[in-house]
């Protein structure tokens, strides 16, 4: 029995990252209907949702969604557990596997979530690194779809730190979806070639496609959905006045919205930062889909839990394509 991770955004087909927003849609529609974790089942019910770095979203969504789907949340908070510092990640995996059902890490190196999954017998999956935050992205494309009907073959721009989690996120998701992906940030902050490279090879495959750009008006013009993100993620702190100015130019104002299609929709994974790398007008006013958005953190990750329980052979979801 193989067990499916999620760590990065490519580590579902096309196929399933479609099958996973369709459960997140049913799941949404019926939030009790479905109970990989519920008592009566064979499984185990915990789920350990471990937290390096701070949160509100990913924490009341994992926990209120392994609740819903009758499990108890483990929530772990930074410099609670011995992980990292009195222990390795090799061994907290391999103890950790014998007791939960899966495992949520948010963390710092993905390489941290790469060592988790290789010595877990459970589904590890990814709730932010440095590099990848591929929850917020079925969170993303599951507020797109609802209020645009479809994905293949939107465009979707996203401005400002675009050698960030997000943009390495939103490109590899966004074509995994069929999307048209444009990416825009200042020289030195775009992308690492190694992910472009594998966007346009997902991209090839799907009919999206890459733009990666220092342009903001060459990534909005005539958009669907634009995106942004804070220019300080979490561990930059030291960084925070020089970042202030070098992403100035890639602000969403009403003016870069204005450059887009006329009825694009605006996402922020929040928290966000009002007049620096988004408006208030924008933020607030009638283009933006971010409360949407922030509510489906919840049902896209109760359906990832789902289907990666699923496929691990750890629960039998109706409805799923058997086990590959
Ligand atoms: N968007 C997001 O991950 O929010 P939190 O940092 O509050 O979890
Ligand atoms: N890029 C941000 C996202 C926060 C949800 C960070 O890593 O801090």
């Amino acid at each position: 029995m193989t067990t499916r991770h999620f760590l990065k955004d490519t580590d579902l087909s096309p196929a399933e990252q479609a099958e996973v927003l369709d459960l997140a849609l049913r799941m949404k529609a019926a939030p009790y209907s479905v109970q990989p974790l519920a008592a009566e089942g064979a499984g185990r019910k915990t789920v350990a949702v471990i937290f390096d770095k701070t949160s509100t979203r990913t924490r009341v969504s994992f926990s209120t969604g392994v609740s819903d789907m009758g499990g108890t949340p483990l929530i772990i908070n930074p410099g609670e557990s011995q992980i990292g510092h009195k222990e390795s990640v090799e061994d907290t995996a391999k103890v950790l596997e014998r007791m939960v059902a899966a495992i949520v890490w948010r963390t710092g190196a993905h390489q941290g979530l790469v060592d988790m999954a290789a010595n877990s017998r459970v589904p590890v999956v990814n709730a932010l690194c440095d590099d990848y935050h591929p929850c917020q992205l079925l969170a993303d494309l599951l507020t797109v779809k609802e209020h645009k009907g479809k994905l293949a073959g939107l465009s979707m721009a996203y401005l400002g730190d675009a050698a960030n989690n997000m943009a390495n996120s939103y490109l590899l998701a966004g074509v995994t979806a069929g999307m048209h992906v444009r990416i825009a940030g200042p020289e030195g902050y775009l992308p690492a070639p190694e992910i472009v490279a594998e966007a346009e090879d997902v991209a090839a495959a799907t009919g999206g496609s890459v733009l990666v750009t220092v342009d903001p008006a060459a990534a909005l013009e005539g958009a669907d959905v634009v995106a942004t993100d804070t220019w300080v993620s979490m561990g930059q702190e030291a960084e925070k006045a020089e970042r202030m100015q070098l992403f100035r130019d890639y602000s969403v104002d009403a003016a870069a919205m204005a450059k887009a299609a006329p009825d694009a929709v605006f996402l922020h994974c929040l928290p966000a930062y009002r007049g620096y790398e988004v408006a208030a007008e924008v933020i607030d006013g009638p283009q933006s889909v971010v409360w949407d958005e922030a509510e489906n953190r919840l049902h896209a990750q109760k359906a990832l839990l789902a289907w990666v329980l699923h496929q691990s052979g750890q629960a039998v979801v109706e409805g799923l394509a058997p086990r590959a």
